[in-house]
């Protein structure tokens, strides 16, 4: 099959995918523990951009919880995401939103239209990830920031275990693979940026907190919004620790196009 095909079996399968789990996303957000650690997450991610951006683009909005706190901060926000069913369930955190129904990989969008870019958990999704970058690029202005957030894989245990996951549950796409923080930085690299900065994110908190939907133990505990919050500081001591930051299940990587630098 040519790449072009691929790309587009691969699309189709997306939008299948996630109008599957487009109620699951509004299930997982709708724990207060859950949402104090996307919150967390988010504010991880929207603190690399400075303040003074405008234009902004959430690439892979999904139901648009991130980018309701992102145009909290940069107002006129824009989302994007293959998935109209995803983005229908946006209207509860983002009524009248600036939301695109598109494929990241043909952005319908002026080269230079954005300062900055976040892609929150997306590009996995794909299959031409420098294509995705390069995409992501080509929107930026030169002074542009792009900041993502994708499952890091350095971990073995953390390998096998999204592997299998992957393969058996049917709220997966096997095909859709984290990275290490080695080939994300490279991939990031070849599509023409210069990375600034790459930080794990994520462990305890990630697991017991992030997807109710998949594992729902802390709904069952009392003061589960305390230990979440317990997780967290946790989960900032472990991933800034050398040695123990393996234990990440995602990497945070800010970059910037290179040519500002070189040109
Ligand atoms: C893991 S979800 C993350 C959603 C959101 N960023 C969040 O954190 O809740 C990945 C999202 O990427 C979207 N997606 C997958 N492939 C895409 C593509 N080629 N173009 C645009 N969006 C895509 C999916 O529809 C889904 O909403």
């Amino acid at each position: 099959m040519s790449p072009a095909a691929q790309d587009s079996t691969n699309a189709q399968a997306q939008i299948e995918l996630h109008r599957e789990l487009a109620p699951r996303y509004a299930y997982r957000y709708g724990f207060p523990f859950s949402r104090l650690f996307q919150e967390d997450w988010h504010a991880e991610m929207i603190g690399q951009a400075p303040g003074e951006s405008r234009a902004i683009l959430d690439l892979g909005c999904g139901t648009g919880f991130f980018l309701a706190e992102l145009a909290r901060v940069h107002p006129g926000a824009v989302g994007l995401d293959i998935s109209h069913e995803m983005l229908k369930v946006s209207d509860q955190y983002i009524p009248g939103a600036k939301l695109v129904t598109g494929d990241a990989e043909r952005l319908p969008f002026k080269p230079g239209a954005f300062d900055a870019v976040f892609c929150k958990g997306s590009l996995h999704h794909t299959r031409d990830h420098v294509g995705f970058l390069e995409n992501c690029r080509e929107v930026l202005s030169p002074e542009g920031l792009l900041v993502m957030s994708e499952p890091c894989n350095d971990n073995p245990l953390i390998r096998f275990a999204r592997a299998l996951l992957y393969r058996k549950s049917p709220h997966f796409d096997e095909g859709d693979q984290g990275f290490t923080r080695r080939g994300i930085i490279a991939l990031t690299e070849a599509a023409g940026f210069e990375v600034t900065r790459v930080k794990r994110y994520g462990c305890l908190a990630y697991v017991f907190a992030g997807f109710p939907d998949h594992l729902g133990i802390l709904r069952f505990v009392p003061g589960n919004t305390l230990l979440t919050r317990l997780f967290i500081r946790l989960d900032r001591l472990i991933c800034a620790i050398p040695g123990l930051a393996i234990l990440g299940f995602h990497v945070v990587i800010v970059a910037r196009p290179r040519s500002q630098r070189t040109g």
